[in-house]
């Protein structure tokens, strides 16, 4: 088989794309060595006292067709809510079966490209209506409607509830959406600008970053912090606990990262987020001392490799303690990475090129005729 010289072939290194550089973008910005994400020219710890809204105004500035500022998007994601909440009932039922994720896949496949509603604004708004609409019929429970006057954090926790959540509370999901609304080309983000660059538009593009933030690799797993922190289940037994797991050559969940060889910044905003909450929480005081001891230990195993904190640690304890069910946690997340989904579509279409990379054919050529 003849090879193209320009083409090249992908190796064992490059088969997860590691290091291939396949967009350009203006909204963020990974430096793994460093242990810094930067977000449209600020570090990532400047941003933790910020708005969902605006983070939101950040990332979307010079993307929408007006300027967007903070207030303006608050208005029109709380008008935005309002208006999705009426897909919510019928839809519902066909959700039984379904896990919350697929169950939000399901409902953001009813907003319609027809909607006269800018569909950025839109796909952002519904994310916490339906999150938290399908949290609650899990529990047998009716949807609450939003309330348009709120913000989106302070208004998602009062759906998921039913009842008006705390400052606090509020101010460490705002700072738990602003710290995973971007990071970069992660698989999800990337999965949506590949459609976006098809021109299949905006609802098309989230929805099938949805499906890529669901896997066990992505976001689909930051659960597992508390079925370990619960499997320990006593200070006695941290250090024979973490002992054993690594004796038997297992990971331990919230720790590591392919990129970050330092800690992991948003692992620190989040655990400041934390330092509000102890009163709510039933793990944070305890998940501390499993940190120390498991940096200790994985430390010790592995010294030639840093292995820090990441962000699923601390996603786990901010969202147990506001009190989402765990088997929502990937909704969460995906109600602030849409943000990044969002503003990522709208740099591709300013700019597009299809994105259609070649594979190196490695099957048997036709028999000679
Ligand atoms: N606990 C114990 N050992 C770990 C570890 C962890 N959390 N993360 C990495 N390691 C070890 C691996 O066992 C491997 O050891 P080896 O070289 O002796 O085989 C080495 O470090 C490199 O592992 P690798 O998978 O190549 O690292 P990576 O940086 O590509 O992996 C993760 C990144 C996130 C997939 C990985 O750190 C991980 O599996 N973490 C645990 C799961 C987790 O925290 N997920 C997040 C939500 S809970």
């Amino acid at each position: 088989m003849t090879t193209h010289p320009q083409i090249h072939s992908a190796t064992s290194a490059t088969m997860g794309l590691e290091g291939i550089v396949a967009a350009e973008t203006v909204l963020s910005h990974v430096d793994g060595a460093a242990g810094r994400l930067i977000i449209r020219g600020h570090d990532l710890q400047d941003l933790a006292g910020w708005s969902f809204e605006g983070l939101i105004a950040l990332l979307w500035q010079d993307l929408t067709p007006e300027p967007l500022a903070e207030d303006q998007i608050r208005a029109a994601l709380g008008a935005a809510r309002v208006q999705v909440f009426a897909l919510v009932d019928p839809l519902l039922a066909a959700t039984k079966s379904l896990s919350p994720v697929e169950a939000l896949r399901l409902l953001l496949s009813a907003l319609a490209d027809e909607s006269d509603v800018p569909h950025h604004v839109l796909a952002v708004a519904a994310v916490p209506v339906f999150a938290a609409a399908i949290a609650r019929h899990r529990c047998g429970q009716s949807p609450v409607a939003p309330d348009a006057a709120l913000g989106q954090a302070a208004d998602f926790l009062r759906m998921l509830r039913g009842t008006p959540a705390t400052a606090e509370a509020v101010r460490a999901l705002d700072t738990y959406l602003v710290t995973v609304a971007d990071h970069g080309l992660n698989a999800s983000t990337f999965t949506a600008r590949v459609i976006a660059s098809t021109k299949a538009g905006l609802f098309s593009s989230v929805i099938g970053a949805l499906c890529a933030l669901k896997g066990p690799l992505h976001g689909g797993a930051p659960g597992p912090v508390l079925d370990m922190l619960d499997a320990i289940g006593e200070e006695s037994q941290i250090r024979p606990w973490l002992m054993q797991k690594l004796a038997r050559g297992e990971r331990l969940m919230g720790f590591g990262h392919r990129i970050y060889r330092v800690r992991d910044p948003r692992a620190d905003v989040l655990k400041g987020a934390t330092a509000h909450l102890r009163h709510a929480s039933n793990w944070i005081g305890f998940a501390e001392k499993v940190e120390a001891e498991a940096l200790t230990l994985l430390a010790e195993k592995k010294p030639l490799r840093p292995i820090q904190t990441n962000v699923e640690f601390y996603t786990a304890l901010v969202l147990e303690a506001v009190g989402f069910p765990p088997d929502s946690f990937t909704n969460v997340f995906a109600a602030g990475r849409m943000a990044g989904w969002t503003a990522h579509v709208l740099e591709q279409e300013a700019n597009n090129r299809l994105i259609r990379p070649q594979s190196r054919y490695t099957g048997p050529m036709p028999a000679a005729a």
